[in-house]
């Protein structure tokens, strides 16, 4: 009987790991899609040299880390490399007016947002289903640097990095608890505590540490400082491919069902940061704490800390109710795939449902 049931799990899991493979393949973005919009960012640095000519226009976010799907918004920043720069919020009004007169984008700047950006959307046409959505920010290299550092870390181990994100995006917008508006998590929320979970909980780890691995010459402050943070991280993922081999075998969907238990009931939601810099750190510490002075904004409900930029939580808009709605969902993921399904297609289905 034991011996039955064992086989039969063995079996599920097995089913679920091939079944999450295809899911997320058929998810991925479409070559014609990345194509246009590789145009549309050409089509825009073009247009933003007319008033900056050293500027250069550059994809962050999930156009460029791996972890895209099919229609997701592009995020773009614009670099400015020489001359007086003006500051953010008047390049942000000046280029929303010239994208108003020379495009056929809707155009919303947004100058005095904490990080100032002009909003663009294409409505949809034949040639483009679901229309385009994408927003320009400007000098925010800490973004480019976050993008490449979870890019490294998506190569690392693919397979299992980038099915494990892209599933977890998708069920994350499934299930509604992917606004940071509405008191819930940001995708990037969301990569920031796979990689947590693959770096620090997994034993053996499944991921190194990449900000912690030992550079390969000396390095100056300069080389691994940006405004005022150490943005190092070993970013040769050539050497790695050769040197890293993670003695964690464990498949993906065993993975998976790992992570919705651990983020269910393990993890210390009430004293903990998640940080994939240094491990779990404690609030105490951080100075960040849950109490509200009576302004009656929620904050630091759960404490993921930026890699980079460490004074920052990623998850400082997730609210009281969004913390609990959001620990719900991992629980009810984790219930779908302890109760023994026999069909893991169904047990897909049911998950995103
Ligand atoms: N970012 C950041 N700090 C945040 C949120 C986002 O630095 N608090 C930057 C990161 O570089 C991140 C990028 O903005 O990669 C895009 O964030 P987000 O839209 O949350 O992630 P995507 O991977 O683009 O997800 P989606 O496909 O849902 O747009
Ligand atoms: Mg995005």
């Amino acid at each position: 009987q034991q011996h039955r049931r064992l086989i039969s799990r063995q079996r599920f899991i097995n089913d679920f790991s091939q079944c999450l493979y295809e899911f997320v393949i058929q998810l991925l973005p479409t070559a014609e899609e990345m194509a246009v919009k590789e145009d549309v960012r050409k089509l825009l640095e073009r247009l933003i040299r007319t008033i900056e000519p050293d500027s250069r226009l550059l994809s962050f976010g999930s156009s460029a880390n791996g972890f895209s799907l099919k229609n997701s918004d592009m995020d773009l920043c614009c670099l400015i490399d020489s001359g007086e720069r003006l500051n953010a919020s008047d390049l942000v009004t000046m280029v929303g007016d010239l994208l108003e007169r020379e495009t056929k984008f809707h155009v919303k700047p947004l100058p005095h947002a904490r990080i100032p950006i002009v909003k663009l959307t294409l409505d949809p046409s034949p040639a483009l289903p679901f229309g385009i959505a994408c927003d320009i920010g400007f000098e925010n290299r800490l973004a480019l640097e976050n993008t490449r550092l979870l890019m490294c870390y998506a190569s690392i181990d693919p397979a299992r990095v980038r099915t494990m994100v892209l599933f977890l995006k998708v069920w994350s917008k499934r299930r509604k608890i992917n606004s940071p508006y509405k008191g819930t998590l940001s995708s990037y929320g969301y990569v920031l505590l796979v990689i947590y979970f693959l770096v620090h909980v997994k034993n053996p780890p499944v991921l190194p540490n990449l900000q912690q691995m030992p550079p390969l010459r000396p390095i100056s402050e300069e080389e691994t400082h940006l405004n005022g943070y150490n943005i190092w991280f070993f970013d040769d993922i050539e050497l790695l491919r050769q040197r890293w081999k993670s003695s964690n075998t464990e498949t993906v969907a065993e993975l998976l069902i790992d992570f919705f238990r651990f983020y269910s009931r393990d993890f210390a939601y009430n004293t903990g940061v998640a940080s994939i810099r240094a491990g779990l750190l404690k609030k105490e510490t951080k100075g960040w704490f849950t109490d509200d002075h009576g302004t009656g904004r929620e904050r630091n409900r759960l404490c993921i800390e930026d890699p980079f930029e460490t004074d920052f939580n990623v998850a400082r808009c997730v609210t009281k109710d969004g913390l609990y709605t959001i620990r719900g969902e991992f629980m009810r993921a984790s219930r779908i795939l302890q109760a023994r399904p026999d069909r893991a297609i169904l047990a897909l289905a049911q998950l995103c449902e």
